[in-house]
């Protein structure tokens, strides 16, 4: 804690006053310069070494992810990650295909066709990214047992925006469609994401 005394020591080092080494108020402002000294050195070194620890957004941006499709059953999902945000991978039912095509485009806030959404050939695998877009909370429907909201898709427990089997934004606040990622196809039953 600062006194008076404290008050006189010069920010340039001992005076004559300090009186030599012994001195215990010179004592003290040496061994505060090196400890402030230490300080600074642990800084300058820590810096590097924390920027080398987290990925460049490029690195990031460029990064995929590999997904076996071959254990996810008809009306299961699985929740996986990419570039650090959570991935929604579903194999629909003919049912749950059939009720998407269904839907009139008319009736849809951000009108977009399950077919629009998937590849050639794969309706049944929805991929979406599982976050909301409203606010950004992760909806539920793809975990076992999980609520999948009025339309048998997703339901964001945050403010209640409900998705359908295509991953349609159909009621709540949410004003789009479950973002679909660039993916593709590199054998039958494996998507590289990204
Ligand atoms: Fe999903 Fe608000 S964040 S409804």
């Amino acid at each position: 804690m600062a006194t008076d005394d404290d008050q006189h020591v010069p920010a340039g080092g001992a005076t004559a006053l300090d009186g030599g080494p012994d001195n215990p108020r010179r004592r003290d402002y040496l061994s505060i310069g090196a400890v402030a000294f230490a300080g600074v050195g642990a800084g300058v070194i820590a810096l590097p070494l924390i920027n080398q620890m987290s990925p460049a957004a490029d690195t990031l941006a460029l990064s995929t992810t590999e997904i076996d499709l071959s254990a996810i059953e008809p009306g299961q999902a699985i929740k996986a990650t990419f570039r650090k945000q959570p991935l929604f991978v579903r194999n629909l039912t003919p049912k749950e295909i059939a009720e998407a095509d269904a839907v009139p485009l008319s009736e849809l806030r951000d009108p977009q066709t399950l077919e629009e959404r998937t590849k050639t050939g794969k309706a049944n695998w929805l991929i979406t990214l599982g976050v909301c877009t409203h606010l950004g909370c992760v909806p539920l429907g793809a975990g076992e047992g999980e609520n999948k909201g009025p339309f048998g898709g997703y339901f964001c427990p945050c403010h209640g925006s409900a998705y359908d089997t295509a991953g349609r934004i159909r009621s709540g606040p949410a004003p789009q469609n479950l973002h679909v990622p660039e993916y593709a196809f590199t054998s039958d039953t494996v998507v590289t994401v990204g």
